[in-house]
């Protein structure tokens, strides 16, 4: 199944449910927070916006931000809250389209580097970042790690989320790295409807090699956008790579920042 044919007019339309789930305050607010500070006064480009869940309060904190998205019916629904003037949307591939300008952040949240399905893409993605980045640019990820401690031996698949009306299950493809989320929603009726998104699962020294590999050296990784410490316990992280400054005695202004972190790569954990 293609990226196009998941984000139909259809996904685009139930994606947004304001004040809930990832539109909750609590969820949206210390991510515009920390992408707001990041952006340090400059322009941001988000890869994959979507409906403008992010893009949208962060062009509202004064922040210019543009988009890449491939999904047109996606865009329409981001029209609907901002104008082309406020958030400038390329439709496109985002591990290989270009937006005009030059931008002081690149961001790609909401697991959505895994919708890239090969490790040459995901790379490409990398790489693309730091082509519309001013030097000292930084490229943040949010990213889910992957859960293969859940599945059990000699089984490909795992009951991920079990609640009234929803399961998620999902289907291994261990030596491709690769995930299938089946979501299943149902009420009380015999019929159930499916949605399935596959994803390739990185693990985070994996993303460190990709963004090495385009210049990038890990600035901080936290568990969450307040600054959680990541540890091994950590379900997801927030990942923040940075370009070498065309000074390189330039400060960083990062929370939980380790001088010379990224060239023994080991993990940025410190709390804010
Ligand atoms: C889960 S939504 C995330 C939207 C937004 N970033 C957010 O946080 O709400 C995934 C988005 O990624 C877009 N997408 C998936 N693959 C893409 C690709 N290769 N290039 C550009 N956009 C892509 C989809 O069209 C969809 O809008």
């Amino acid at each position: 199944m293609q990226q196009q044919d998941i984000w139909d007019a259809d996904a685009a339309q139930r994606y947004d449910t304001p004040g809930t789930g990832m539109f909750a305050p609590e969820n949206l607010g210390p991510t515009v927070d920390r992408l707001a500070r990041l952006a340090e006064g400059g322009a941001a480009l988000e890869f994959a916006v979507g409906t403008g869940r992010v893009a949208v309060p962060l062009a509202e904190r004064g922040v210019p931000v543009t988009g890449i998205d491939l999904s047109r019916p996606m865009v329409e629904q981001l029209r609907t809250k901002a104008d082309e003037v406020t958030v400038p949307v390329v439709i496109g591939d985002m591990a290989t389209t270009v937006a005009p300008g030059e931008y002081r952040l690149v961001y790609l949240v909401y697991n959505t580097i895994s919708n890239l399905l090969t490790q040459a893409e995901q790379v490409e993605c990398f790489r693309n970042a730091a082509r519309h980045l001013v030097p000292g640019g930084r490229f943040v990820i949010e990213l889910w790690v992957p859960e293969l401690r859940r599945l059990p031996p000699g089984q490909a698949a795992t009951v991920m989320r079990s609640e009234s009306g929803y399961i998620l299950l999902d289907t291994y493809d261990v030596p491709h790295q690769r995930v299938v989320s089946h979501h299943f929603r149902f009420d009380g009726t015999r019929t159930a409807r499916l949605d399935r998104t596959p994803h390739r699962y990185i693990w985070p020294a994996e993303l460190d090699l990709m963004a090495q590999l385009a210049g990038f050296g890990l600035e901080s990784r936290h568990a969450d956008w307040t600054g959680a410490p990541f540890t091994a316990e950590s379900r997801s992280h927030v990942s923040v790579y940075r370009l070498p400054p065309a000074h390189p005695a330039e400060p960083s202004n990062e929370p939980g920042r380790q001088p010379r972190a990224e060239d023994s790569g080991r993990s940025v954990t410190s709390a804010p």
